[in-house]
């Protein structure tokens, strides 16, 4: 007898706790199925587009609220991919340093710098052939080059360089003449400013044909052989036409950046931008 009542009060408290886990599991689940999270509503918002892309970044979900808010043609995936790149923030704000030093795939923008004393390694002579006088580019992107000039040449077309590495101190005195000449908000344009200059990576080149000024290079038949040839040597056009709102420049017909044979068929196919790549490919 004495043993039965004591087993009886130990299922008891036993049985109580039961019933407190299952009411609180039930107003949880309640809960959880009627009023949804401050997280969820926002995603809800962008049509859970974080399930279908792999650069969706949660800590950026606020921002991508407030610029679908002011966009609203754009669609979900292009507002994730505008924030990435940082087209919600004024250029020139919110920069940091660029990543990636000394490698093909380094991004340098309106939102990615370069210090004062970066100065890539393996800068090498550009051939006379295919550039003018004191033309520099990192070896890798040299070779890369004159191949392509050389082949080109071989086809009866004219690639030459007229611009490539430019140190920090170079690009300060440049950008200072075309702002005094066109204006801050013209010279912006089409000029970075100095550390935000892909010119500074010893990646840029930009070619004309050796007769028509650079600024009609788009009229050259050379032009229309490197739009259907460059990728094919790792070069890509970085400031497309259709790309202006990425890149956060002008259309520049004559300007060419090293990103390797890979990146450039992949940006090449899928018609992206260095901006668009990065965030696609690199950041994530
Ligand atoms: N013209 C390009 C944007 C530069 O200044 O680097
Ligand atoms: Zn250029």
């Amino acid at each position: 007898m004495r043993r039965k009542k004591k087993l009886r009060i130990k299922k008891k408290p036993i049985f109580f706790i039961l019933i407190i886990f299952l009411i609180f599991g039930s107003i949880l689940i309640i809960k959880k199925t009627t009023f949804k999270t401050n997280k969820e509503i926002k995603l809800n918002e962008l049509n859970n587009i974080d399930k279908e892309i792999t650069y969706f970044d949660y800590k950026k979900l606020d921002r991508y609220i407030k610029y679908k808010q002011k966009n609203k043609s754009l669609s979900n995936k292009e507002v994730v991919m505008d924030v990435n790149i940082g087209i919600d923030r004024d250029y020139y704000t919110h920069t940091k340093p660029s990543k990636n030093l000394n490698t093909t795939i380094i991004l340098v923008n309106k939102y990615n710098y370069l210090k004062k004393n970066y100065i890539p390694k393996n800068l090498k002579d550009v051939s006379l052939k295919y550039s003018r006088s004191d033309m520099k580019l990192v070896g890798e992107a040299k070779e890369a080059y004159e191949k392509m000039a050389y082949d080109a040449y071989k086809q009866k077309y004219r690639i030459n360089a007229i611009s490539s590495y430019r140190s920090y101190n170079y690009q300060v005195n440049l950008y200072n003449r075309y702002k005094q000449k066109d204006g801050i908000d013209a010279a912006d344009k089409y000029s970075a400013r100095a550390g935000y200059s892909e010119h500074q990576t010893g990646l840029a080149i930009d070619i004309d044909n050796g007769k028509v000024d650079f600024n009609n290079f788009e009229s050259t038949k050379e032009f229309k052989w490197m739009i259907e040839n460059a990728y094919k040597y790792g070069f890509i056009l970085r400031f497309p036409k259709d790309k202006e709102k990425q890149t956060g420049y002008q259309y520049e017909p004559w300007h060419y950046r090293y990103v390797g044979k890979k990146a450039a068929k992949y940006m090449y196919k899928n018609n992206l931008c260095l901006e668009e790549y990065y965030v696609k490919k690199i950041e994530n």
